[in-house]
Formats: structure tokens, C-alpha cells, sequence
């Protein structure tokens, strides 16, 4: 696969845990824990192969309405991955971030996060970013507001816009360059709205606890095939006016 043809960001929506246990007749948990196992799998590929940014959508604004003890067991898998992947992490080169309103998450789940970010704070190669309690319209609803105290009665532009998502904290790398979804449904679920304006999207119908490097290469293999044109004209075709 050519180098260029390499996403340098990649957003993912990891869907299906519920539904991969329940067809194993196991509670929905026992796919959230599976689903762990992906993580690690697909960002180590990621980094390995020089992808500059993988954001993980891992509980959505909307998500705190499932039963409660479903939501608390999510809380808890960010202390259990980071405490038995932080060595990868660190071989990786892999620097962890987030999005999403962390400050309202259980203090044990913020611990952990904070904990993460800063043993991989000298790490300089992929950003692994988790957006946990993230909401699109909610961040953008957020920058608007901060916008308004800077800026009074100035306009905003887009420039600014980009600048006071969460996003911002990948610079050039703000944008996606492919969203992939699995489990089968077709939506973006409140993720990167802005962001995603000129993603590829691939959407493969594996549950995410499924979702192997091998179900990866497919993605990646398909959005090299992609002609991304930005509202030009393919390069061979600009000349035949
Ligand atoms: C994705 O899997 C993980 C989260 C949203 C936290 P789901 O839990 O949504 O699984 P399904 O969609 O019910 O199968
Ligand atoms: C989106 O999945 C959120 C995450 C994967 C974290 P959901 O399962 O919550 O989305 P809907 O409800 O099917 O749209
Ligand atoms: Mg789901």
C-alpha cells in the first residue's frame, strides 16, 4: 500500500459489543470487554503503519441513558486498559487524549485518564484519542459560546470555528480522513460533525469485538481505492476543458 494513500486520521465509531454478546448469549458487559481487546489490536496497527491520529468514540452524550449498570461498567474500562496496555502504549510512541467532557465522568474514570495522559506525554508518534462523553453538537455549542466571550462583537469565521472544537488539539490533523463504523448501522450518532465534512466513510457490518486487523487492512485497502476530489475534478481530468 503507497504511504500517501495512509489516512493521517482516523475516526472510529466501535459499535456492536451489545449485540456480539447477546448472540453468544452473554450479558452486553461481556462485549464491552471484548471490544477492549480490539483497541489495543487496531491502535497498535494504526501507529505501526503511521497513521497520525485515531479517535475512538468509546460513550456518547447520549449513552448515560442506558441502565445504570451498564453505564458504570463502561466507566471502569478505561482504569483496566490503560493499567495493562500502558507498556505498549509506551513502546508505541502512542500519546493518549481525549474529547468529551471529562470532568463529569465518575473521579475513579477521570483518575485513570488523567493518569494516561501523563505517562505518555513525552510520547511523540500517534495520538490515541478516546471521545468519552462526546457529543458533536455539544462541543460545537461549547466553542460557540467561548467564541462569543473572545470575540464580542467580532464575526466568528470558520478558522475560529475549528479552532475552539476539542479537535483543535490535532492541528493540521483536525479533520478525519476516513470514519469507519461497524456493526452495520449507517449513522454518524452525534460524532465529529464538523469534522467529518470530507471523510470517507466505510461501514462493515462485523461487531466491533470482531473488528481484527484483518477487518482493518479491508478499510484501509478500500479508502485507498477512494477518489477524494474536495468539490474539484480528478487530476487526470482538470485539462479537458
Ligand atoms: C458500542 O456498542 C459501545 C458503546 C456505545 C459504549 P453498543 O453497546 O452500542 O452495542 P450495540 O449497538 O447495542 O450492539
Ligand atoms: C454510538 O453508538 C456511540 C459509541 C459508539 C460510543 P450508539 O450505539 O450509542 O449509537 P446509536 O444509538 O445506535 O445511534
Ligand atoms: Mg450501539
Amino acid at each position: 500500500m503507497m504511504m500517501s494513500k495512509i489516512p493521517q486520521h482516523i475516526a472510529i465509531i466501535m459499535d456492536g459489543n451489545g449485540r456480539w454478546a447477546k448472540e453468544k448469549g452473554l450479558p452486553r458487559i461481556a462485549g464491552h470487554k471484548k471490544g477492549v481487546e480490539s483497541i489495543k489490536q487496531i491502535a497498535k496497527k494504526a501507529s505501526q503503519i503511521g497513521v497520525k491520529v485515531l479517535t475512538l468514540y468509546a460513550f456518547s452524550t447520549e449513552n448515560w441513558s442506558r441502565p445504570e449498570k451498564e453505564v458504570s461498567f463502561i466507566m471502569s474500562l478505561p482504569s483496566v486498559f490503560f493499567s495493562t496496555f500502558m507498556p505498549e502504549l509506551i513502546a508505541n510512541n502512542i500519546q493518549i487524549e481525549t474529547i468529551g467532557n471529562i470532568e463529569a465522568l465518575p473521579e475513579k474514570t477521570q483518575e485513570a485518564i488523567a493518569k494516561a495522559k501523563a505517562k505518555t506525554a513525552h510520547c511523540t508518534g500517534m495520538k490515541l484519542c478516546f471521545a468519552v462523553n462526546y457529543g458533536a453538537e455539544q462541543d460545537i455549542v461549547m466553542a460557540m459560546n467561548r467564541l462569543r466571550e473572545e470575540k464580542k462583537e467580532g464575526e466568528i469565521s470558520l478558522i475560529d470555528l475549528k479552532s475552539a472544537l476539542s479537535t483543535s488539539i490535532f492541528g493540521a490533523n483536525q479533520n478525519p480522513d476516513l470514519l469507519i463504523r461497524t456493526s452495520g448501522e449507517q449513522r454518524l450518532s452525534n460524532f465529529l460533525l464538523l469534522e467529518l465534512a470530507y471523510a470517507e466513510m466505510y461501514f462493515t457490518p462485523v461487531y466491533w469485538p470482531d473488528f481484527t486487523v484483518e477487518a482493518f487492512d479491508k478499510a484501509l485497502a478500500n479508502y485507498a481505492k477512494r477518489d477524494r476530489r474536495y468539490g474539484g475534478l480528478k487530476e487526470d481530468h482538470v485539462n479537458e476543458n
